[in-house]
């Protein structure tokens, strides 16, 4: 939540920030500023001409309530010269969406700047300490934070911004400029991301490493408590403790290109049109067929640890939870082994049973959310193995795991997670033939399961075919103000993700059930009025999810049906019907997902809806 980015170099710093400022819009889009250290005429000296005046460094800022655009409207308006600078795109946490609220917040009268991505949560004891005389425009935690530097400010940034931080009780990452160090930029980071991208002469800092892919691909994470001096030709890092610290510049595999849109008019719809290619960039060289096996090397396990594994936990939130549900159903189906679900914001505060025989999995695309993140630092603290299934590379979760795997999904900008969850789910259903064929399944049904997989790319793209026909179904159902989703068994999650991607950018009320469920309470809320989606694909719980759509229709709900080509029966049932290629049942919500998710996009299109920046959310959820 909140995107930061900053630039300095040799290059005029405001259209790199604003273009990385796009990139970063997903994790958040209230309001947006920039600041940049630019080189003025002495104004005070006005009286003489133009070239003698001495010029001295500004920091100019423009900030703009409303998404990017706003923001790049008041950017046309000015000239921003200067080649170091600092950007944020604000996700409101403390006080309201205005254009005093947003970053850059300045102070010393306008000589210091910064931007923040994090929450200070003792920011009103922090404001009592402040200087009678300081004046606070916002009513913002961050601001306090840029008072609270200037005030140890004595000559040296980096010391001012150590001894604010040091009493800071929260989290943040921020980079900060002086107008008396026009060469240096100070970041620091405190449970939010910051990553440092490496030019010739230039450094960038983002959020996370997509606003440096066109320029860079070296790039160094900071970690927790660690602080940055950078000038265009240096980067010194250090500890709260002022210890000089040495990192480990990474390379970073995505590409620029991945990170456009590519033609398609958003991002979402680019994304979904993504997952045949991106499914086997997951899978890709991490099975072997003729041992009908797959190896996930970033495990970090050996054989004897993996079969001593009595219970696995995933921990997850929002979609990634719901591909979880898919994993529980493969890991135990392929590897006998319990396996318990759970919601990252409900793990971390009940009592959860683990021990050094458990495997906890934290599964997320950001790498950065922080109830998953909290949750996985209390199953490390109970001694389990704890490993990640995580896109962002470098992101916190990937680097507090000890193993997982990364699932190569590429960059994903759209709120609604598409091909994220479609790779965790191929991911998951890796590692579970992995402890299966450790522990109790065939070299025949791990070949079959191998060959199954190898044909989805191909499946996925019949189902993408089918968007026009989606979208006509869109049209004729948009009005409708709620739905329900049902599926049964591995279903119901396909289910429970379906009814996710049509609230979330529609803003249509949706619930999903397992559909053996309903006669239980939800056969209440069938009518004419309640369209049911129902996933039906032919598998052993087929004949159970007819009897019950039978029911639903008795009570006059529309129906519209997911179901396998040349199933018949089905017509019967349903007033609209999407047929889809069949594959084996622990692979079908591979495929099972992809209507759903054109049909929510279809639908939030035909309401006018913001797809890619669904209001009240963002995609990386960085504070609890
Ligand atoms: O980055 P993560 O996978 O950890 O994010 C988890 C959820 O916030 C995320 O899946 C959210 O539900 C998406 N907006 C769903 O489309």
């Amino acid at each position: 939540m909140c995107g930061i980015v900053g630039y300095i170099g040799k290059k005029q710093a405001a259209p790199i920030l604003f273009r990385g400022l796009r990139r970063l819009e997903y994790r958040g889009y209230d309001s947006a500023g920039v600041a940049v250290m630019s080189l003025e005429h002495d104004s005070t000296r006005a009286h003489e001409h133009e070239s003698t005046r001495e010029r001295e460094h500004v920091i100019k800022r423009v900030r703009a309530v409303g998404k990017i655009d706003e923001l790049g409207k008041s950017l046309d308006k000015v000239e921003l010269f200067g080649t170091v600078g600092i950007a944020h795109t604000r996700w409101a946490t403390h006080g309201g969406v205005t254009e005093e609220n947003t970053h850059p917040h300045i102070a010393m009268d306008g000589k210091l700047a910064l931007v923040h991505n994090g929450i200070i949560e003792n920011y009103r004891e922090l404001r009592e300490r402040l200087p009678a005389e300081v004046v606070l425009t916002s009513e913002t935690d961050s601001e306090v934070l840029a008072h609270l530097i200037a005030t140890y400010y004595e000559g040296d940034l980096r010391i001012a911004v150590e001894k604010a931080l040091a009493c800071v009780r929260g989290t943040y990452g921020i980079v900060v400029m002086h107008q008396d160090h026009p060469n240096l930029l100070v970041v620091a980071r405190m449970g939010s991301p910051l990553v440092v991208g490496m030019g010739e002469g230039e450094y960038y800092i983002a959020s996370d490493a997509t606003p440096m892919l066109a320029y860079t691909k070296k790039c160094i994470f900071l970690d927790d408590g660690e602080v940055a001096e950078i000038t265009p030709d240096s980067l010194d890092t250090y500890n709260l403790k002022d210890e000089s610290v040495i990192k480990c510049v990474e390379e970073i595999d995505w590409d620029e290109a991945q990170a456009q849109k590519a033609g398609y008019e958003n991002f979402m719809l680019k994304e979904i049109h993504d997952q045949p290619l991106v499914f086997q960039d997951a899978i890709r060289g991490r099975y072997n067929l003729s041992e009908g096996t797959s190896y996930l090397g970033g495990l970090n396990m050996t054989a004897e640890e993996m079969r001593r594994i009595n219970r696995i936990v995933f921990i997850a939130c929002g979609t990634a939870s719901y591909a979880t549900m898919i994993g529980k159903y493969a890991m135990e189906r392929l590897a006998g082994i319990p396996v318990e679900v759970d919601v990252a914001s409900e793990f971390r505060y009940r009592d959860p049973i683990i021990d050094e025989n458990t495997l906890v999995f934290a599964v997320s695309q950001s790498g950065e959310t922080a109830d998953t993140l909290a949750a996985l630092r209390e199953a490390k603290r109970k001694g389990a193995f704890v490993r990640g299934i995580v896109n962002s590379v470098g992101s916190t979760i990937a680097r507090e795991t000890e193993g997982g795997s990364y699932i190569h999904a590429g960059p994903e900008l759209a709120v609604a997670s598409t091909k994220a969850y479609t790779n965790m789910v191929a991911i998951m259903l890796l590692y579970a033939l992995q402890f299966g064929r450790l522990k109790r399944i065939t070299l025949a049904t791990g070949e079959r399961l191998l060959n199954a997989l190898d044909e989805i790319p191909e499946k996925m793209k019949q189902i993408l075919s089918l968007s026009d026909q989606i979208k006509e179904i869109a049209l004729k159902y948009k009005d409708y103000h709620d739905f329900l989703f049902l599926g049964r068994g591995i279903n119901f999650p396909v289910a429970l993700e379906g009814s996710h991607k049509l609230k979330e950018i529609s803003y249509i009320h949706s619930e999903a059930y397992p559909a053996g469920e309903m006669k239980h309470g939800v056969n209440a809320l069938l009518s004419p009025t309640c369209p049911v989606f129902a996933i039906m694909t032919k598998n052993q719980l087929y004949d159970k999810m007819c009897s019950n759509i039978e029911e639903v229709k008795a009570r006059k709900s529309p129906v519209i049906a997911l179901a396998n080509i040349g199933d018949e029966r089905v017509k019967e049932l349903a007033d609209d019907v999407i047929y889809i290629p069949k594959t084996m049942e622990l692979l079908e919500p591979l495929l099972n997902t992809l209507p759903l998710q054109l049909f929510a996009y279809h639908t939030a299109v035909a309401l006018g809806r913001d797809v890619d920046r669904p209001r009240n959310l963002a995609k990386s959820v960085t504070v609890e």
